[in-house]
């Protein structure tokens, strides 16, 4: 059985407000092709949409901050009063699973923010957030927030194994890093293969960030990567960080393999993860003129002027990635 709706079923009693507004809201919500709204999607519904989507369809970002329109927005143009449920649905998957110019409803937010990725979304989840979308106000923020807390306390509650000693954040932790570096670096290869080095690089500048903490959503965490060197100076390591990257270094010049390692501050533990070049990373990472050639490197300094991660070989500390988890 699938562990979201497990989890779902088990959460269905603490969704009980959310099934109150939607009734106020909508009257025929309550009906899906003649059957009762199912709780237990809708939670799985929203757990989806908030590990997969709100990384860039955050809800609540400042409209200077937004890399993709808000759900809401999504919502209103591909439901209209007379849109059937499975017609959203079916639509919703065509667009994500193959976003093109020709698929899309809203030639303004590509426009404004560029097509979205091709990411890969399993196509069940993708119908519990059609699901949820369908039969939820997002429209009503005050709503949205209410809902947001609870999510969060029962997550606190049930939604994460019981960590206690600093092995079990450092595996916690670990999982967190892997899954955004198994996001980036998938993601990565298919933009290059897309569209060659210079079009990822635009790709990473959108979406490298996004993709990195949205590994960490609904985990009571916050995963960045950051580093010594950093190329985007929003990811400019802090000093904690810069005496574990000093440390990880000197255990790579030694031979050794740098280990992780835990450091626990007031409320939080934050974990460290190397991240190590290998040869695939030179294209945009290694010595201009060499592995770094002269097109790629100007594209670079166009998006990034104060760019300090070239120059790298293989097997070089590249920077880490940093778990950030609440220790209650
Ligand atoms: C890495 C960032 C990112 C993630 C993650 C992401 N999107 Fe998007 N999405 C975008 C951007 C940027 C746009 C606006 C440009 C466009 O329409 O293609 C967009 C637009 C859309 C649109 C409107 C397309 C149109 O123009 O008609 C839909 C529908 C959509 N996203 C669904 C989803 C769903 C569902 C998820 C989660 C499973 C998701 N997106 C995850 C970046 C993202
Ligand atoms: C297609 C070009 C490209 C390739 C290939 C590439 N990167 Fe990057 N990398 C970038 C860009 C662009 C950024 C800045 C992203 C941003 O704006 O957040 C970046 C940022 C990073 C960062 C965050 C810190 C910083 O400097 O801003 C790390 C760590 C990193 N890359 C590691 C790697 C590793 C390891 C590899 C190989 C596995 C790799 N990169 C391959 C383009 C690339």
């Amino acid at each position: 059985m699938n562990i979201r709706i497990v989890i779902a079923v088990c959460l269905a009693a603490l969704i009980a407000p959310l099934a109150a507004v939607e009734r106020a809201v909508s009257a025929d919500a309550a009906q899906v092709d003649g059957a009762a709204v199912d709780q237990a999607r809708l939670t799985a519904g929203f757990q989806a949409l908030e590990s997969a989507c709100f990384s860039c369809h955050s809800p609540d970002a400042a409209a200077g901050n937004r890399v993709a329109p808000p759900m809401a927005a999504i919502k209103q143009h591909y439901v209209q009063a007379d849109t059937a449920y499975t017609e959203f649905s079916r639509a919703l998957a065509t667009f994500v699973q193959d976003p093109s110019a020709e698929n899309a409803r809203m030639p303004g937010a590509i426009n404004r923010f560029g097509l979205m990725p091709k990411l890969s979304f399993d196509r069940a989840m993708l119908e519990d957030i059609a699901y949820y979308i369908y039969h939820s106000p997002l429209e009503a923020p005050a709503w949205y927030a209410q809902h947001f807390q609870a999510e969060q306390q029962k997550r606190r509650r049930v939604g994460r194994p019981a960590l206690v000693t600093d092995a079990d954040y450092l595996r916690h932790g670990r999982d967190i890093a892997l899954r955004a570096k198994a996001t980036l670096g998938s993601n990565l290869k298919q933009a290059i293969s897309a569209g060659g080095t210079v079009a990822a690089i635009d790709f990473c500048h959108t979406n490298a960030i996004p993709l990195t903490e949205g590994a960490s959503a609904g985990q009571d965490a916050l995963v960045r990567r950051v580093s010594d060197r950093p190329r985007n100076p929003a990811n400019a390591a802090n000093s904690t960080e810069l005496a574990y990257i000093a440390e990880a270094k000197s255990a790579l010049a030694a031979g050794a393999e740098p280990q992780p390692a835990v450091h626990r501050v007031d409320g939080e533990v934050v974990a460290y993860y190397p991240i190590v070049t290998n040869g695939m990373c030179l294209q945009c990472h290694g010595t201009p003129g060499q592995a770094l050639d002269a097109a790629t490197h100007s594209a670079l300094q166009d998006r990034y002027p104060e760019d300090q991660a070239t120059g790298y070989g293989a097997d070089e500390l590249r920077g880490i990635f940093v778990v950030s988890m609440d220790a209650p």
